[in-house]
């Protein structure tokens, strides 16, 4: 089977003041993703909802929006509202995961849950059904620019287990680079979100290409 491998730049470490221009700098990428944090879920401020209101109206790329907040419930289904056509809320923060997961859905975008580090997949299984990616953190949330913690490798081997034959997206973030995302996709993880990586590139589309160029190879291996 020939599994798609997808990369999804973070914009968290481009030029907030330039987005329209940073979006232009990746046309090979397969999404934006946005790391929307609130200071109450991680200790860091980034961006909300009217910064992606509008980069939907300069991008036509699909957006890929990674909530860090704590009231998931109440802000997720906005994005979706937004045009975003992927909402990622945290298992930890959501107060009624499957409830959230079917308004993103019925609002017409992808839902997918995420996972910090330290948090394990199997008592979120029997909500695979429920959503189109799962995101395993490869850092602790907050921040761009830190190690890929290689203690989250059996989980995304656990993850592409329980998963199956579902057509459900693996994604990974967090210090996903050149270095790191082969283990990433030998393990079983097909959609790579990379920020510092791509963007502190001197040449971020084909870091792109690079990125997707190994996890393409060690997938086959
Ligand atoms: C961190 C964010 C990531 C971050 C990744 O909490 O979720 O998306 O931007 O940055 P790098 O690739 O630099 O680790
Ligand atoms: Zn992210």
């Amino acid at each position: 089977m020939v599994i798609a491998m997808r990369i999804t730049p973070s914009i968290l470490n481009a030029d907030f003041a330039n987005l329209e221009a940073e979006v232009g700098r990746i046309p090979g990428a397969d999404a934006v993703h946005v790391d929307v944090m609130d200071n109450h879920f991680v200790p860091n401020l980034t961006i909300g909802l009217p910064v992606v209101e509008s980069l939907r109206r300069v991008t036509d790329k699909m957006l890929d929006i990674h909530l860090m907040i704590e009231d998931a419930d109440r802000w997720a289904p906005a994005f979706a509202e937004a045009g975003a056509e992927s909402v990622t809320f945290h298992v930890e923060a959501a107060a009624a995961p499957i409830r959230l997961a079917r308004e993103l859905r019925k609002l017409g975008a992808r839902a997918s849950m995420a996972l910090k580090p330290a948090t394990p997949i199997d008592g979120f299984a029997d909500m695979l059904d429920e959503v189109d990616m799962v995101l395993l953190m490869t850092v602790e949330p907050g921040f761009g620019g830190q190690s890929f913690l290689d203690l989250v490798l059996p989980k995304i081997r656990r993850t592409r287990e329980l998963i199956g034959d579902r057509p459900i997206w693996l994604q990974v973030d967090g210090g996903v680079s050149t270095s790191t995302v082969e283990r990433c996709a030998e393990a079983g993880a097909d959609t790579f979100v990379a920020g510092s990586a791509v963007f502190n590139a001197p040449k971020p589309d084909a870091m792109v290409s690079e990125l997707r160029e190994l996890a393409v190879a060690a997938c086959r291996h």
